[in-house]
C-alpha cells in the first residue's frame, strides 16, 4: 500500500516564534485526535531545527521547501541538502512552481537538486504542474510528464522510491480555484501511467502522488477519495492548526 501524506508548505510565512507555535499547535491536535496519514510540515530553513525539536518524531515529519543545486562551497545565501539533513528534517520540497517561476529553476537545475537531496538521505516531494495557458491549450498532460521525465527519470527504481510527486496546477495555487476532483484524478492517472512506463507497474502503484492547489477541509475528502490521489500539499490552509487538521482529518 502506498503512503498517504498530508504535507504543509508554509512558504515564506511565520517568524521563528510563530512557526514554533504553529508546529506545537499541529502536534497537539494530531496527538489528541490522531492521524491516519503521514503528516509533514514544510518550513523555511531557519525553522527546521526548532520544528524538529518541537514535534513528536513519531507523529510529524519535517521538510525543507528547497535546497541548493550545489553540494557546498562559495554560494552565498544558499542552503545545501546536507545542511537540511543535519537539522533532522526528512523531506525536501523541490520544483515548486514558485521556485520555477520566480527563481528560474529549470528541469536541469532541479535534476541536480534531486540528486543531492537523495545522496544526502532526504526524501523529495517533487512538484509539477501546468500554468493556466497550458491548461487552456489542453497541454497539461504533456507538461507534467515532461517535468517528471526531465528531472527524475535518470534515477534508478531504488532511488525513485524516495520520491513523492505533487501535482499542483499553477492556476489553482493560492487562487481559491481548486481543480475539480475529476480534473485532478485525470492528471494523476497520467502521471502514474508515465511512472509505470519507466519503472513498471509495481513501482507506479507504490508512488505517492499528492494534489496541491487551494486544497482545504471542505474539498479534501472528495479529492483524496480519488483512486490516484494519495493526499495533499497544502499552502494557505497549513498556516493554522485547525485548518490543517481539517485536511488531515479527511483520512480519519
Ligand atoms: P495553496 O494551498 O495556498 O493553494 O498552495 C498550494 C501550494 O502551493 C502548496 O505547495
Amino acid at each position: 500500500m502506498r503512503k498517504k501524506i498530508v504535507a504543509g508548505n508554509w512558504k515564506m510565512n511565520k517568524t521563528l516564534q510563530e512557526g514554533i507555535e504553529l508546529a506545537k499547535g499541529v502536534n497537539d491536535i494530531v496527538k489528541k485526535n490522531g492521524a491516519k496519514c503521514t503528516v509533514v510540515l514544510g518550513t523555511p530553513f531557519i525553522h527546521l531545527t526548532e520544528v524538529v525539536k518541537t514535534v513528536d518524531a513519531n507523529l510529524i515529519k519535517v521538510s525543507a521547501e528547497n535546497c541548493a543545486d550545489k553540494a557546498s562551497g562559495a554560494y552565498t545565501g544558499e542552503v545545501s541538502a546536507a545542511m537540511v539533513k543535519s537539522t533532522g528534517a526528512e523531506y525536501v520540497i523541490l520544483g515548486h512552481s514558485e521556485r520555477r517561476q520566480y527563481y528560474g529553476e529549470t528541469d536541469a537545475i532541479l535534476k541536480e537538486k534531486v540528486d543531492l537531496a537523495l545522496a544526502n538521505g532526504l526524501k523529495v516531494i517533487f512538484c509539477i504542474g501546468e500554468v493556466l495557458a497550458e491548461r487552456e491549450a489542453g497541454k497539461q498532460n504533456e507538461v507534467v510528464t515532461s517535468q517528471v521525465k526531465n528531472a527524475l527519470f535518470h534515477l534508478s527504481a531504488e532511488q525513485f522510491a524516495n520520491i513523492v510527486l505533487a501535482y499542483e496546477p499553477v492556476w489553482a495555487i493560492g487562487t481559491g480555484k481548486t481543480a475539480t476532483s475529476e480534473q485532478a484524478q485525470d492528471v494523476h492517472a497520467v502521471i502514474r501511467a508515465c511512472v509505470a512506463a519507466q519503472y513498471g507497474a509495481a513501482v507506479a502503484e507504490d508512488t505517492t502522488i499528492l494534489y496541491g492547489g487551494s486544497c482545504k477541509a471542505s474539498n479534501a475528502k472528495e479529492l483524496f477519495a480519488q483512486k490516484d490521489i494519495d493526499g495533499g500539499l497544502i499552502g494557505g490552509a497549513s498556516l493554522k492548526p485547525e485548518d490543517f487538521y481539517g485536511i488531515i482529518e479527511a483520512y480519519n
